[in-house]
């Protein structure tokens, strides 16, 4: 194994479901003592550290304490997704976080219940966290809109302008150890980049002006359509275990 290959992983039984609940293959070497098998995961790409993120970050003139910031939200008129809006969803989960998880925007389920990753993408959300030893409730979970856009249509360039002091203000808040991108729409306005989620994960960017390690992944939806993808995510989730350590 050469100096970058990562060492396999000793995992554990609940990861272990994680893993099959993920649908994630392994493979357990049994060359090794039973009480030493070790679950071989798909090796990561060579860890590269991108060039500084080129966002712009004006200065947000937002309340900075998270009542004020979520009664902001809630009362938001900034375009027009908030005519069509059943309840906003504001960012949620601890707010000391060291993993600030941020996706697309809120769809059916969550406009219905203001809370972010509660449908089907919420629950692979939450299985793809547990496989990398973290509970939904230890993460905080944010989107880069506050509102859905109609018929889960992609977000567009000024409903993400007129959001981003938000995320800003709630990533300023947490001061995350690492950020995970949940799809393209979050990774490529987080690094203002056009290029595909594909080519953007798999290795360590930096966000804004502190430099916040940022990981990007497939979005869980896309996973549900095409879980062959799920083992690169996993290895995604490996960076990111590697990162916490
Ligand atoms: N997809 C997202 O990107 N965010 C959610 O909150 C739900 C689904």
């Amino acid at each position: 194994m050469s100096d970058h290959e990562p060492a396999p992983l000793l995992l554990d039984q609940r990861r272990r479901e994680m893993l099959d609940a993920m649908g994630i293959q392994y493979w357990v070497r049994r060359d090794l003592p039973a009480d030493q098998h070790h679950e071989v995961i798909p090796e990561h790409e060579p860890w590269q550290v991108s060039q500084e993120s080129m966002l712009e970050q004006p200065m947000p003139q937002l309340p900075t304490d998270w009542e004020s910031l979520q009664s902001a939200v809630s009362n938001c008129r900034k375009c027009s997704l908030s005519q069509g809006r059943q309840n906003t969803v504001f960012g949620a989960g601890d707010q000391n976080a060291r993993v600030m998880v941020v996706g697309e925007a809120p769809g059916e389920e969550e406009d219905r219940q203001g809370l972010p990753f509660v449908g089907r993408a919420g629950l692979l959300l939450n299985q793809m966290l547990l496989a990398a030893g973290l509970s939904r409730e230890s993460v905080y979970i944010a989107n880069i809109l506050n509102c859905r856009p109609p018929g889960n249509r992609n977000p567009d360039v000024e409903e993400m302008k007129a959001c981003h002091d938000y995320l800003q203000q709630q990533i300023d808040l947490v001061q995350p150890e690492v950020i995970l991108a949940a799809g393209g729409v979050a990774a490529k306005n987080l690094l203002q980049s056009d290029e595909a989620v594909g080519r953007l994960r798999g290795r360590m960017h930096h966000y804004g002006e502190s430099k916040i390690p940022l990981l990007v992944t497939y979005h869980p939806s896309y996973l549900l359509r095409k879980p062959s993808e799920k083992a690169k995510s996993w290895q995604d989730l490996q960076l990111l275990m590697k990162q916490l350590q």
